[in-house]
């Protein structure tokens, strides 16, 4: 049987992450979002384009969940994107609304799925998902530490003139400018970043990758990222329905983990087809875990201004 994968919100990002899939020809698709026309018009965009590179699977825009039904996965990107001068909190309101919303419809017609969410605030959308979902914390899990360490990486990449694939590099904690970008764990073919690269060139890099959405939407000016988000969303798409237990940074539910309970944060995360198969914790030093508690400390002042405008 064909897997299925559904995506709401048919935007840049939804959109995006349904081309990257196509490509990767894991799954029937089904695009959903609000506006009348434009899901299926994109969705029919699409298919027609993959005889050109010969991949076979459907693809579908709709304007109602019931089109959803049976889905392996649910991507919820449905909602506001960041204008100029907008940090990821200031989409709170509107887009928690949005994202309540997609979850409880999305399980309506597919109790089983495994939720990725992209909308943001990240960490805090993840969070709202999984209590109005009602869902075991394995079937939750955030799309950021993919897109923020591919932009270490990218930066690493262009600095040293060496193919990304040499280059690991590790971000995690909440995905805003208090993240985590981990030098000490990073390297390039094995060799420690610190090593290869002069300190104020990689204070550099992590100051943009710090910073890598905002450049973004600073030069787009009417909305944020998506050709990279999208391929983060696909990896994980890949990851779980091949069950390759691939070990990739997320957001997940803490437990306990990194001394941290109640919170989606952004760690390294082993998935497979149940989701979240395993988090692995790093020995961090105390510099590190210093700006992790910074980093989770404002996601949850995000999660108790969710809780002072929601209740679950
Ligand atoms: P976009 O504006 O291009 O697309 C959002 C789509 O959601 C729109 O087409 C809109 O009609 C649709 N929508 C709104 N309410 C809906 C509902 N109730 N049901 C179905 N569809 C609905 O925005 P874009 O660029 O795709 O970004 C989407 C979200 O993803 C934003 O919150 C953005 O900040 C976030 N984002 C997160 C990233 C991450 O790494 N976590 C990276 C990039 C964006
Ligand atoms: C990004 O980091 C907007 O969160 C999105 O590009």
């Amino acid at each position: 049987m064909k897997n299925k994968v559904s995506i709401i919100g048919a935007g840049m990002t939804g959109a995006t992450t349904a081309h990257w899939l196509a490509e990767r020809e894991l799954a029937d698709l089904v695009l959903v979002d609000i506006v009348d026309g434009m899901p299926q018009g994109k969705a029919l965009d699409l298919q027609e384009s993959l005889p050109v590179i010969g991949k076979d699977v459907v693809v579908t825009g709709s304007n109602s969940f019931e089109s959803t039904a049976g889905s392996d996965i649910v991507v919820i990107t449905a909602g506001l994107p960041r204008k100029p001068g907008m940090s990821r909190d200031d989409l709170l309101s509107a887009n928690a609304e949005i994202v309540g919303n997609s979850t409880r419809e999305s399980l309506k017609y597919s109790p089983e799925a495994i939720i990725i969410v992209l909308t943001n605030p990240l960490d805090t959308m993840a969070y709202l998902a999984m209590k109005v979902g009602n869902l075991p914390p394995e079937r939750i899990i955030g799309q950021a530490g993919i897109l923020d360490s591919a932009r270490m990486r990218a930066f690493v990449a262009m600095e040293l003139g060496v193919s990304v694939e040499n280059i690991h590099c590790y971000v995690l904690g909440g995905h805003g400018d208090d993240m985590v970008p981990l030098v000490r764990h990073s390297n390039v073919a094995g060799v420690p970043l610190a090593e290869i690269l002069p300190a104020d060139r990689l204070e550099a890099i992590v100051e943009r990758t710090r910073k890598g959405g905002g450049e973004i939407v600073g030069l787009l000016k009417t909305g944020s990222a998506f050709y990279a988000p999208g391929a983060a969303v696909a990896q994980m798409v890949e990851a779980i329905l091949k069950d390759k237990n691939l070990i990739v940074p997320t957001a997940a539910y803490m437990q306990g983990e990194y001394g941290l309970e109640d919170i989606f944060f952004g760690v390294p995360v082993q998935l497979g087809r149940q989701g979240v198969a395993k988090i692995i914790e790093y020995q961090l030093n105390e510099q590190e875990q210093e700006a992790l508690k910074t980093s989770a400390n404002g996601v949850k002042q995000t999660i108790a201004a969710l809780e002072s405008l929601v209740s679950f």
